[in-house]
Parts: structure tokens; sequence; C-alpha cells
């Protein structure tokens, strides 16, 4: 956040308060070390051709929904563990109805028994902010869903975010910049739904009209359209697998497979555990840990966290309406701006 805006202007109150959860978020200055590469070193068009732009030099993309369709891209490979990473602009102004995601699967080849891992947008009304979820199913487990769902501290249409999912054999962690805000441990009782077999990542704009925004009480409204999602610094680490063939050398994996055990990311710092403590204690207004008319024993990677799960009701929603205490401190027409009001719930 520049300063010059802090102390200007009538809404310098909502940029502070942006302002101090950024800090409170931050890690320092800790970006990765990551090889960027091109779209066409590692992707392809998956729908919606027309409705894909590539930049002039091939760096970076756009992803459009318009009213005859919406948009994405597939990596041209899979990857059995990775690090599937970009830096992304969501459409701003209207946006209700709109479902932006980033995740990897392998629902085309496996369609009974696919994997996952999501990240997933929902836009929002005017004035109002955009939401996400992530997301994990392994071997098909399509009847057991692992939502999480929070709000974000910055306005992801404004600047680029970095957005990440490392997957590993022993550990899943999604990552906005460098914090990590979700972290999957496996462990025996997980079985198969941990997921374990090869991934390709997509990256997709489409209507969710119907379940979106306020469980689909908002629809996308058109008029507004071409609906812009951006992607650049585009990053893809792991061990590629031939996605006709689904062979690879073990040799060749062993040796990604260490790449990504000994990269950066995959080690949470004792700081980078603190920002995801804070996230999660303010950002977080779902978890299905919590929801326990769900899950009367929460699934066996659930580490309950008693502070957390003081927060939560046992539908696994916020106990206070959705807003979280500090939140009585602060004048109307701040949570009327910002990244706080959690009146509706995209999915329920
Ligand atoms: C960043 O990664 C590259 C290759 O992956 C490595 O050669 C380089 O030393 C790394 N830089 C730092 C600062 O760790
Ligand atoms: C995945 O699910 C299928 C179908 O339910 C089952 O046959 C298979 O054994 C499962 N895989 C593992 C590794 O458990």
């Amino acid at each position: 956040m520049k300063k010059k805006r802090m102390d200007c202007g009538p809404s310098s109150g909502s940029h502070l308060f942006v302002f101090l959860f950024s800090l409170i978020i931050s890690v320092g200055n800790a970006a990765f070390n990551l090889t960027t590469i091109s779209f066409d070193e590692g992707y392809a068009p998956l729908f919606g051709d027309g409705n894909l732009v590539r930049s002039p030099n091939g760096r970076s993309v756009r992803l459009l929904l318009d009213r005859f369709t919406g948009s994405g891209f597939i990596s041209s490979k899979m990857y059995k563990y990775g690090f599937f990473s970009a830096n992304i602009k969501l459409p701003a102004y209207y946006t209700a109805g709109i479902c932006v995601a980033f995740y990897t699967s392998n629902a085309d080849a496996f369609e009974k028994t696919h994997d996952e891992l999501d990240f997933e947008f929902l836009g929002n009304i005017g004035g109002k902010p955009w939401r996400f979820q992530t997301n994990l199913y392994g071997n098909g487990s399509t009847s057991r869903g692992r939502e999480e769902r929070y709000r974000l501290w910055f306005d992801p249409s404004k600047e680029f975010h970095r957005y990440s999912i490392l997957w590993t054999e022993t550990h899943v962690i999604f990552f906005i910049d460098d914090v990590p805000i979700r972290e999957v441990v496996r462990n025996d009782a997980m079985g198969s739904e941990y997921p374990s077999k090869p991934m390709s990542l997509y990256a997709t704009i489409w209507d969710a009209s119907n379940w979106a925004t306020s469980g689909g009480k908002y629809k996308v409204n058109y008029k507004y359209s071409p609906f812009v999602s951006e992607y650049k610094d585009l990053v893809l680490e792991g061990c590629p697998i031939d996605a006709i063939q689904q062979i690879s050398t073990v040799a060749t994996c062993s040796e990604a497979n260490a790449r990504l055990k000994s990269a950066d990311y995959n080690i949470i710092t004792r700081k980078q555990r603190l920002a995801m403590r804070r996230f999660r204690q303010h950002f977080m207004y779902y978890s299905y840990c919590y929801d326990i008319l769900r899950y009367p024993v929460p699934p066996p990677e659930c580490v309950i966290d008693f502070d957390e799960k003081e927060r939560f009701k046992d539908t696994g929603r916020l106990k206070f309406g959705g807003s979280h205490q500090s939140h009585k401190h602060r004048s109307r027409r701040r949570s009327k701006n910002h990244i706080v009001s959690n009146v509706d719930d995209p999915i329920m």
C-alpha cells in the first residue's frame, strides 16, 4: 500500500484498515525464488478459445467471460506432485455470479476417482468484496467436501497477487503471496482421500449464477461484461507426466520431488505460521472441520485449533453474524466499504 493514499480522501479510513491488515498478515519481504514460464511453455487453451487473450510477449494471458462463453486454460502436462502458481488479478466492479477457479484436477482422466485441489474465487455485487474457498478431493471423494471459505485482506481486482498450490507426498499448502493460508498434512487415516494421482493445472472463468453469490440470489449481469481475469508470472514445478501415456521414470520424479522438497515454499517459517494463524482467525468464515452437523467426527486431517473453533457455531459458520469482534469498534461507513461484511454466505 502506498503511503500517500492513506492520508487523503473520504475513504482513507478503509485504506488504513486494509493497510493495518496487510501488516498483520504480512511476513515481511520473503518472496519465493521462482522460475516463471511463458504461457506456451506450459499451458494450452481449454475452452472459450476466442476469450483467451495472450499478451504480445506471451508471458501473460487474460481469460474473458462474456454473454457467449467463459474461458479457461490447462497445463499441457500432468504432474505428480508439484507447485502451481500465478500472479492473478480478478475482474473489478460488479462480479456477482462469477467463479474464477485456479485448481489442479484429473477429472478428465479419472472420471469416478478423481483428485482435486481448489482455489475458487466468488464474485460479488457492486461495492462488496470477492470471497474465496479452498477445497480438496481424493479418489472421487465428492460426497466429502473439505471446504474452507474466506475473505481477503486486500481487493484482488486492484492488483496482482500470487496464488499458489503446493502438493507433495506429505502435505498440501495453499498460499496467497508468501502467506500459507491452509495446510493439509497427509495422514494414514485419510487413505486415498489424499490426492495421489497425477493432476493438471486448470484456470477458468465461468458463469456460476446458480450458486456463486449468496447461494444464487445474485446472477451474472452481462451489462458489465466482458469480465476479465488476468494471469502472469506463471510457475509450474514438479514432476511432469505425459498426459496420454501417464508414465514417468522414477528417476526423473525423484529429482523433481527432491527439488520441491528443498524449495523455500516447502518450509513454513515461524513468521509464516503466525501469519497463517492471523489470517485464519480474521478471514476464515467457514470450515468443514468445525461443521459438526455435517461431520460429527471431523475428517482425520482436521487439526482442531481451540481459539479458531471458539469463533464457530456447530454449522462451521461464524458465531457473530460473520463479523469478528474488532468490527464493533469500526464506523458504519468503513464497514460498508470493505472486506468486512459477511452477511451473505456465497454458497449456502
Ligand atoms: C533461486 O533458484 C535458482 C534455481 O532454482 C538457484 O540457482 C538460485 O541460487 C536461487 N536463488 C536464491 C537466492 O536462493
Ligand atoms: C479409489 O476408489 C476406487 C473406487 O471407489 C477403489 O476401487 C480404489 O480402491 C480406491 N483407491 C485406493 C487407492 O484406495
